[in-house]
């Protein structure tokens, strides 16, 4: 689907996503723009705890496949 990280790679964008959007990584970590961030519902439970394990979390930090 058209998520952050399917459109990262359709651009050319070099972001991971090793597990291709299963929740199980947290290589396809990005930092949303704070003006769209709170546009954006809120993390499942899932997404949170894969974004505990991504290195250097800021408060902006989303797993780009998971956002749509
Ligand atoms: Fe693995 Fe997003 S690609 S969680």
């Amino acid at each position: 689907g058209d998520n952050v990280l399917y459109l990262a790679h359709k651009h050319g964008i070099d972001l991971e996503g090793a597990c291709e959007a299963s929740l199980a990584c947290s290589t396809c970590h990005v930092y949303v723009n704070a003006e769209h961030f709170d546009k954006l519902p809120d993390p499942a439970e899932r997404e949170d705890d894969m974004l505990d394990m991504a290195p250097m979390l800021q408060e902006n930090s989303r797993l780009g496949c998971q956002i749509i």
